[in-house]
């Protein structure tokens, strides 16, 4: 596991000057799953030691592919120097990234943004991850578990339409409100101890047939009311899942922290194309989603 510092700090308080560096990164590592998704694990020892969960990198996909493109820190291994990504294949950047082989290197520029913040009176954290808001969620779970300076209790729910680049199992871990048949949990965290629960409406065995919120909603309404204000969601996912989310935050009462999307071209803060309307103190102010965030407050946001 990754040794980072501790992720009490207020949101938003960490100046981002100084603290994002440049590096040529050599791939060590490249595995190929269904569906065109690839997990990378790249040399980057500056950026590894500065990463903490909910922030991301822009990397430099191809001298042929003008624009750098963000994509969120799965892993980062101060002791090693490692980050490690996970991919899909949509557009021309990442599918020229996933052309690349070992040995190869690209430009990193990282850790870049707010990344989540829990807080300790609120122990009982809840990681949503849809889609490719999966690679934070395991950031944010691997730093949480088992920290001996902290009360965090995470627990992983995740939703995908298309197979799961991880190994799967019935879980060993009892989670609580879970519809019957909900078993399915990634392999890497059971082990771990860490509880994990999977959802998806392609049919995958063990999986709630439905929405990864739905099962999030299960669980909450397992709470009293003393339980639910120990609550936390982070969540990152297509913009639906995080408004489906905040929602449920809603519902339920409960704090909700959301990795927002936007469209990034500098995503070190220089341009604003990628500002978005923040409710403040202050009243609504624009901020930019590459250092401002990506990770915002749900209330605040939507
Ligand atoms: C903070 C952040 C973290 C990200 N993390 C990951 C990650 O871990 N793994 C991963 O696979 N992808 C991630 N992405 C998304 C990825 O960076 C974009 O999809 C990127 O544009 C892909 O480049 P491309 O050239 O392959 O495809 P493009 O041709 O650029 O885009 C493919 C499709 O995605 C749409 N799109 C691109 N960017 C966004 C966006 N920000 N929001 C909504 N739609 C978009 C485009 O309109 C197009 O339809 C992240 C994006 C952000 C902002
Ligand atoms: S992408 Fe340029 S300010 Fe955020």
């Amino acid at each position: 596991m990754a040794s980072n510092p501790r992720p009490d700090a207020p949101v938003n308080s960490k100046p981002h000057r100084n603290t994002i560096f440049v590096e040529d990164a050599e791939i060590l590592a490249r595995q190929e799953f269904a569906a065109q998704q690839f997990i990378f694990k790249f040399a980057a020892p500056k950026c590894a030691r500065a990463a903490r969960p909910g922030q991301f990198i822009h990397l430099a996909c191809d001298s042929n592919v003008p624009m750098r493109r963000p994509l969120s820190i799965m892993r980062a291994d101060a002791q090693r120097g490692t980050i490690e990504i996970l991919c899909k294949a949509t557009g021309p950047g990442l599918t020229a990234l996933t052309h690349k082989s070992i040995g190869e290197t690209v430009s990193m520029t990282g850790p870049i943004g707010q990344g989540y913040t829990p807080h300790a009176d609120k122990p009982r954290t809840v990681l949503i991850g849809g889609g490719y808001g999966v690679p934070p969620m395991i950031f944010l779970a691997e730093h949480l578990h088992g920290r001996d300076d902290a009360p965090w209790k995470p627990l992983v729910l995740m939703g995908s339409e298309l197979p799961f680049p991880f190994r799967t199992r019935p879980s060993t871990i009892i989670v609580d409100g879970m519809p019957d048949g909900v078993i399915a949990s990634l392999t890497f965290l059971d082990e771990q101890g860490i509880p994990s629960r999977l959802s998806s409406r392609s049919d995958f065995p063990g999986c709630h047939d439905g929405l990864v919120t739905e099962i999030a909603g299960a669980w909450l309404s397992t709470l009293n009311t003393a339980a639910l204000k120990e609550v936390e969601l982070f969540v990152c996912g297509p913009t639906p899942l995080l408004k489906a989310a905040a929602q449920l935050a809603q519902n339920f009462g409960v704090a909700c922290q959301v990795s927002m999307e936007e469209h990034m071209a500098c995503a070190v803060g220089g341009c604003a194309g990628c500002c978005i309307p923040v409710k403040t103190p202050q009243g609504t102010m624009m901020k930019r989603v590459c250092v401002d965030g990506p990770v915002f407050d749900a209330y605040a946001v939507f």
